[in-house]
């Protein structure tokens, strides 16, 4: 058994095309790869709301910083592949680079504010990258559903964005992130991480999940932020990016919990750059 490969924008809309004709929903879940369990768990909820799901894979050079960064970047695409079998997944789409920017492509998509915050400001163009490769990918799939974690909410939240600000006909559907039992989200990147740093990096969801409640009871922001931090570089990390407190759904920077909110950290542990977050609301919100 194998799930069927297409690598053209041709292909992958004949496939498409013939589903629609019976009536088929579609759904797509958005990767470059390396896949996880995190990922999985998306492929999990898209099968439980459409009829067809399509996984793609697509290693996209715009959202990388350096050059070295996209080179390392694991490609496992046999591997993948065997991980979709026993899910179901029906269609596996693996463009590339020509296929998905073809010689004299000049369009960007780019999403002010939201984009340029948080992770956008430390990685210059990513966020560009991101919105300018799942545009294309919504409107080549054609896609009633995309299915997307939580684990990267500033992703989420610039898609849903998008998809708002360009009448894409996509629904945005947020999965949990997915956490090893020591609490570390689930990343492609934990592969890089030493023994030694594997044993530190759960800290970082600790620290966040003791921050956000302290938040919570009211603790104050400046400080209690500023510990959070310093807690982070205590236990080993080497620099702390941001740690902040935003708006939940338009990421705005919040001065106390008095609505939903997120609480996010990217920090860097040894060479490896982690991303988490978790939800806060004020307490006795039903929120
Ligand atoms: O989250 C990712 O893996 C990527 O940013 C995405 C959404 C597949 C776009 O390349």
């Amino acid at each position: 058994m194998s799930v069927p490969i297409v690598r053209t924008v041709a292909e992958l809309r004949t496939v498409v095309a013939g589903w629609r004709r019976s009536g088929a929903s579609v759904a797509v879940v958005p990767t470059m790869g390396a896949l996880h369990e995190g990922h999985l768990s998306l492929v999990r909820a898209a099968l439980q709301q459409a009829d067809q799901v399509i996984v793609t894979l697509f290693v996209n050079p715009k959202q990388f910083n350096s050059a070295a960064d996209l080179t390392a970047y694991p490609r496992t695409e046999n591997q993948d592949a065997a991980k979709l079998v026993p899910l179901g997944a029906h269609l596996l789409y693996v463009p590339d680079a020509e296929e998905m920017y073809p010689a004299g492509f000049a369009t960007t998509v780019s999403v002010a504010a939201i984009g340029e915050s948080l992770c956008g400001a430390f990685r210059p163009g990513h966020f560009d990258g991101v919105a300018t490769v799942v545009a294309k990918l919504f409107l080549q799939t054609g896609a009633d559903f995309a299915f997307f974690g939580e684990k990267d909410f500033q992703q989420l939240q610039l898609v849903r964005r998008m998809v708002k600000d360009l009448d894409i006909p996509t629904t945005v559907v947020a999965c949990p992130t997915v956490r090893e039992v020591d609490g570390l989200a689930l990343s492609s990147r934990n592969v890089r991480l030493s023994p030694a740093e594997r044993a530190i990096a759960p800290k970082l969801a600790s620290v966040l999940v003791e921050t956000a409640e302290r938040l919570a009871r009211g603790g104050p922001l400046l400080a209690t932020l500023a510990e959070a931090r310093a807690a982070t570089l205590a236990a080993g990390y080497r620099e702390v990016e941001y740690l902040e407190l935003r708006g939940e759904a338009d990421l705005q920077p919040m001065t106390s919990v008095d609505r939903p909110a997120r609480l996010l950290v990217a920090a860097w542990l040894g060479d490896t750059r982690l991303i988490d977050n978790v939800t806060t609301s004020p307490i006795g919100s039903t929120n």
